[in-house]
């Protein structure tokens, strides 16, 4: 059994956020922010992970319904002290480990040390030039720590004070239960506070230890809606440093967006205002155009996406050459050397090596030979108004432009479809296919002319 419970407080109302989402499933970098802390939580291989839940909680508890996480309900809620008491009777690690649902980017490197100090008590405090708003740590003429006092109820001199108190604590467990008993709710906000456990700790000789956090922005907490996204900023911003360090071009670092996990190989490069979400993986050498939208995709080595394409679910071999302006609904695999291109549409489409599409079609349901070229405005023609069908388009076909192949249907090797052509049936290999009507001429005439006011 590891040794460590870790307590998420996230019954705080938020109520700045203004809004009818419990504030930590307000999203950041396209998850919840609890999901970031729970995240992290989970890299210190704890025996437990506690969620304190309260307002709208339901919502909190039925997202995140993962079965190494527990959840507690904390209603009314009186006050963090109060929140972590809700949390006690499932704790039984020796160590239990306090953070914030609402301070999403607190790293595991910080947590490991503070957990590292071993002491029965120890505070992830730091000091600001700007304390407003945070509790401040109080310390003797030895430097040891008294207590916090929270700004409510600080003196104008304690006020001054510019080491303050992060929230996040690692505690002894049967400590913490013993000083948690001895809190009470007699100050400014009426609340019982985790932070009087320090002086609980202080009353039987503990001394209590911090640590700092790495960055800054590691315990910064979000209130309202401005904060997050400040904090978003902040987030994407050290994210595309991360990219950067391996190698990755960026046209500009505050223009890029990863909402989930982005890999990329060697020479990856990137213009502005690219988004990526889910799971995605870039091969060697691949270049993403301006604002492209990209989701649980993979892209292989040597592949180019042109500007303003969208592509979700997609597998792309390497050496593609994408859009500009297409569109990739999930279930289309490429292989090698594809292209698809302006305004083309594809869903659940196999398109095999060196085949094209380059202009205004939509490939649904279908599955597309080696070295067919898709003339423009190509239509496969997969539903029916009740059930969709499949298109199977065979090597080396060439479709004229202005087609709609009739799902079912299959188009044999080495043909081609004559431009216009409305096909209804599987057609034969090797030969022209076509169904239009005959071009004919009507000699003489007119066109109708305006007819004139009287
Ligand atoms: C707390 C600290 C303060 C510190 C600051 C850092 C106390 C008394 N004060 O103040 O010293 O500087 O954080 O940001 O702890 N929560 C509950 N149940 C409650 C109240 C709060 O679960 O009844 C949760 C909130 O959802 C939030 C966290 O506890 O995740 C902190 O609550 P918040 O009200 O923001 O604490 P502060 O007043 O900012
Ligand atoms: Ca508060």
């Amino acid at each position: 059994m590891s040794d460590l419970d870790v307590v998420i407080l996230a019954a705080g109302k938020g109520t700045r956020m203004n809004s009818d989402i419990p504030k930590v499933m307000h999203s950041l970098a396209g998850r919840p922010m609890l999901a970031h802390v729970i995240a992290t939580a989970r890299l210190l291989s704890a025996h437990r992970i506690v969620v304190v839940y309260g307002h709208g909680g339901e919502a909190v508890k039925d997202h995140f319904n993962a079965n190494d996480i527990e959840f507690v309900c904390q209603e009314p809620q009186l006050g963090t002290g109060h929140a972590v008491q809700q949390a006690l009777p499932v704790l039984d690690a020796n160590k239990t480990l306090v953070l914030y649902g609402d301070v999403p980017l607190i790293g595991a490197a910080t947590l490991q040390r503070l957990l590292a100090t071993e002491a029965d008590l120890a505070l992830l405090t730091m000091e600001l030039s700007d304390p407003g708003g945070y509790g401040r740590i109080l310390r003797d003429r030895n430097k040891k720590i008294t207590s916090i006092v929270e700004e409510k109820d600080a003196t104008a001199r304690q006020r001054t004070i510019r080491e303050v108190n992060t929230g996040l604590l690692a505690a002894d467990t049967a400590g913490l239960k013993r000083w948690l008993t001895d809190i009470r709710n007699d100050n400014a906000q009426g609340e019982f506070y985790l932070t009087d456990i320090v002086a609980g700790a202080v009353r039987e000789k503990v001394d209590v230890a911090t640590a700092s956090p790495d960055n800054e922005f590691e315990v910064l907490g979000i209130n309202s809606t401005a904060q997050l996204a400040r904090m978003e900023r902040i987030f994407q911003w050290d994210n595309a440093q991360h990219l950067m360090s391996q190698g990755v071009t960026l046209a500009d670092p505050a223009r890029v967006d990863v909402r989930g996990t982005l890999s990329c190989g060697r020479d990856v490069t990137i213009d502005i205002g690219c988004i990526f979400e889910g799971n995605v993986v870039l091969g060697d050498h691949v270049s993403l155009g301006a604002h492209c939208v990209i989701r649980d995709s993979h892209i292989g080595p040597g592949s180019m996406i042109l500007p303003f394409c969208h592509i979700d679910g997609a597998t792309i071999g390497s050496n593609c050459r994408i859009g500009p302006y297409a569109r990739f609904r999930p279930g289309n695999h490429l292989a090698d050397d594809v292209r698809v291109g302006n305004f083309v549409e594809v869903k659940a489409t196999q398109i095999a090596e060196g085949s094209k599409a380059n202009h205004l079609s939509y490939l649904g349901d279908s599955e597309i030979g080696r070295n067919v070229n898709v003339g423009a405005g190509t239509i496969t023609c997969n539903y029916d108004g009740a059930n969709k069908h499949r298109t199977i388009i065979e090597d080396n076909v060439f479709i004229g432009s202005d087609t709609q192949i009739v799902a079912p249907a299959t188009i044999g090797a080495n043909s081609t479809i004559g431009a216009g052509s409305t096909i209804t049936k599987d057609t034969p290999e090797g030969e022209l296919t076509l169904s239009r009507s005959k071009q004919v001429t009507i000699p003489g005439w007119k066109r109708p002319t305006k007819s004139k006011p009287d």
